[in-house]
């Protein structure tokens, strides 16, 4: 893994396994067009008062990203869009690129203190292809337990369900089921939590790496591309190290950068020494 601190020269290009300590909207240009498998893109929410997270229209900013990554990705190739519930709405992205689903991970030990109206419990994270059949959708690798009990599990296999407009059986799958599109299972990082980097990255910056996990193995494969072009503390960066995913990193803040190195080299070792595991 190398990271640049230098301003990127506009006529050269963004390299595999590199993290660049820059504006995004400067490297970005520098990506290969039509070369990035997947992108995870966790930047600003224009909700919070840090100063990276201040934009004047995050509908019309995340349009302008919409349209940069359509260039960017393969065809089939996979965006994931974070943000609030708002975040896409009243936008047309419908010319760059086909929206999937709409991902609630739902967090429901935000404190709710609203007075005026319902707190808000949850993010969205749009799922995005490029054209209209993804090229990876690795299901089996994301499944989930499937929470039924022996008797229900037998109720259910009689119960007819609808597919394409024919009756057919409710399948039991002992491998689990799809994680559907609430996402209740994958909790917030907490002061507690072991993977937290420090105290200034819980809440508005770091995500924990079961989250990223999840895409990026439902969207790539190993040796594919991923770009992350708001990197963080580097949670997606290192998840992708870890599950032998190449990528592309961009973050501004110098500190966060560090850490994000920190952790890729970690993931690194992990690796050689066959620790490899995911913290709660
Ligand atoms: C929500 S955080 C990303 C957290 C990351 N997913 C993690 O788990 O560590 C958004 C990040 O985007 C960075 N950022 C915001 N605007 C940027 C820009 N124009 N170029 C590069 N980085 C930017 C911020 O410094 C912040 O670290």
């Amino acid at each position: 893994m190398i990271r640049i601190n230098q301003p990127l020269n506009p006529a050269s290009i963004a390299q595999p396994d590199h993290l660049y300590v820059a504006d995004a909207f400067d490297v970005l240009p520098c990506c290969e067009d039509a070369g990035c498998d997947l992108v995870i893109c966790d930047g600003p929410y224009g909700v919070t008062t840090n100063d990276w997270d201040r934009v004047a229209n995050i509908q019309e900013f995340n349009l302008n990203l919409i349209k940069i990554f359509s260039q960017k990705l393969k065809p089939g190739g996979a965006l994931y869009l974070f943000g609030k519930p708002n975040c896409i709405d009243f936008i047309d992205y419908r010319p760059y690129l086909h929206l999937r689903s709409k991902i609630v991970w739902y967090q429901p030990s935000r404190l709710a203190q609203g007075r005026l109206n319902y707190t808000n419990n949850y993010d969205i994270i749009c799922y995005f292809i490029k054209g209209n059949k993804p090229k990876t959708y690795n299901l089996d690798d994301i499944r989930v337990a499937q929470l039924v009990e022996l008797e229900h599990r037998l109720r259910c296999e009689r119960v007819p369900s609808v597919k394409n407009g024919r009756y057919g059986k409710t399948k039991f799958d002992d491998r689990g089921k799809n994680p559907g599109d609430v996402w209740g299972d994958i909790k917030q990082l907490t002061y507690k939590s072991q993977e937290l980097v420090g105290r200034e990255a819980l809440n508005t910056i770091q995500k924990p790496e079961r989250l990223m996990e999840r895409l990026i193995k439902a969207s790539s494969n190993e040796g594919d591309l991923v770009l992350d072009p708001f990197a963080g503390v580097g949670t997606a960066l290192a998840v992708c190290k870890k599950l032998g995913r190449n990528f592309i990193g961009i973050e501004k803040n110098p500190e966060f950068a560090e850490m994000a190195e920190k952790r890729i080299k970690l993931a690194g070792k992990e690796i050689k020494q066959g620790l490899l595991q995911y913290a709660e």
